[in-house]
């Protein structure tokens, strides 16, 4: 069996919600416990999907660890395996991020090749690359990276930014012999949350939140892990404010951190919406008349293509036509034919998609293709007429921690129901 989400006509939102914290930032961190020598505690751990996923490979390869309440606690030096398999490496791309600090710590290890995904080929070659110029064998085995040799450090260039190859590097780099320096390395505030969390446990780290970072390795030593909390979850947060902005209602978000979100709340103050944040809280009002937008999804400090779906799905509401260019990923527009269903009118060239509003929507059944394309279809629903359902949902949890609970707290309509397996 396998769930769907049934969504009603929910024209007005109102009330507080608390964002958990960012699953890109618990992944990275999470693996990179597998360099320390003691047991490791992470707070603010988000319960979604993609956690439970790595944490489930990290226990397949002899790990022991707790898990309540939003805290982590993770022992990894009992790992007598170094196989992560295709079974669970499959189901989440991101256990990538073992690769790294499993071939720093051991010398030798085997990571299935991540397959295709639905938004593109996402291969892994910048990762093998600069794992090679560290001085790894690689080989590509029965679908799976075989991985050898004693790291040392090296000067690596990301010739494209990457922002899990950035983190499996720096994790890399704290084990090996000798300096490492990372030219056009990612920004994100995930990856800033990794080299902290580094630094605070002793290893030497510069140039953090910079493109060029410098990491000094320890020859094999492990790191004394330091107690570590995960930042707040900037996508999760931008999508409560986009609920906020299509049903053109006031929602305030706690537990935020909103430095974060910057590129994201100048678009929506472009759109005619009112952003006030103060301390830890950001708080969307409504609109006198929503106007269209133009967006191009960049790297970081650019607008995150992680909200580009939920901001298409906010201009299906705006006075006139709305411009989104997906730079970062070929095939990111699989949410346009589902939201068209609801009645959208959006025409696509390439990479372009252009969005003529303000369209009236109304329920229909739609299908989840990715985690963001899941979160864009929930938004229309709110706003369409009479019920829609959204299928496979099971991407929304991979990724959004009690989203029902969270959404219902704001007064939205929603429940989840459940269908046979096709
Ligand atoms: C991470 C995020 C994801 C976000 C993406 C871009 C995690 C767990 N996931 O994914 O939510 O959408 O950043 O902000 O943090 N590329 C290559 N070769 C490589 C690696 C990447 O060509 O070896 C390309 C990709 O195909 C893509 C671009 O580089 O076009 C950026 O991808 P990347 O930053 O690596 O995305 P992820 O780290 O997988």
């Amino acid at each position: 069996m396998y769930k769907y989400l049934h969504i009603y006509h929910s024209p007005k939102l109102s009330g507080e919600v608390k964002i958990s914290g960012a699953k890109n930032a618990a992944l990275p961190l999470i693996a990179s416990t597998i360099l320390a020598k003691n047991e490791a505690l992470l707070s603010n751990v988000p319960n979604v999907a993609d956690v439970n996923t790595l944490l489930k490979l990290l226990s397949n390869l002899g790990a022991e660890f707790e898990f309540k309440k939003n805290i982590l606690k993770i022992d990894t030096s009992n790992i007598n395996n170094t196989t992560a398999v295709y079974e669970i490496v499959k189901t989440m791309r991101a256990s990538i991020l073992v690769l790294g600090p499993l071939l720093a710590r051991f010398h030798e290890c085997k990571v299935s090749l991540p397959g295709g995904c639905a938004i593109g080929t996402r291969p892994v070659d910048l990762h093998l690359k600069a794992l090679k110029e560290m001085g790894a064998s690689i080989a590509i085995e029965g679908g799976y990276i075989h991985a050898k040799g004693k790291l040392k450090g090296a000067d690596i260039i990301f010739d494209k930014v990457t922002v899990t190859g950035t983190e499996n590097i720096i994790m890399a780099a704290a084990l090996a012999k000798g300096t490492t320096r990372i030219i056009n390395a990612a920004k994100e505030p995930e990856v800033v949350n990794l080299c902290e969390a580094l630094k605070n446990s002793g290893v030497e780290i510069e140039g953090i939140g910079s493109d060029e970072i410098v990491i000094k390795g320890s020859d094999g030593e492990l790191i004394d892990f330091k107690a570590t909390s995960i930042i707040p979850d900037r996508i999760e947060a931008g999508t409560y404010l986009a609920a906020g902005a299509i049903t053109n209602s006031e929602i305030t978000l706690t537990n935020v951190e909103s430095n974060h979100l910057e590129s994201v709340l100048l678009k929506f103050k472009s759109m005619g919406f009112e952003i006030k944040t103060q301390n830890n809280q950001i708080t969307i009002l409504p609109a006198k008349e929503i106007k269209p937008v133009n967006i191009l999804t960049a790297e970081y400090p650019g607008f995150p293509t992680d909200m580009q779906a939920q901001f298409m799905a906010i201009a299906t509401q705006a006075n006139g036509v709305s411009t989104i260019e997906e730079r970062l990923f070929e095939n990111r527009f699989m949410h346009v034919q589902e939201l068209k269903r609801l009645g959208a009118n959006i025409k696509t060239n390439g990479k372009t998609a252009n969005v003529y509003g303000p369209t009236p929507l109304t329920g229909a059944d739609v299908m989840a293709t990715d985690l963001r394309a899941s979160s864009a279809l929930v938004l229309a629903g709110l706003i369409a007429k009479g019920e829609t359902k959204v299928h496979r949902i099971y991407h929304l949890f991979r990724g959004y921690e009690n989203l029902i609970e969270k959404f219902k707290n704001l007064g939205a309509k929603m429940k989840l129901g459940l269908e046979p397996l096709p």
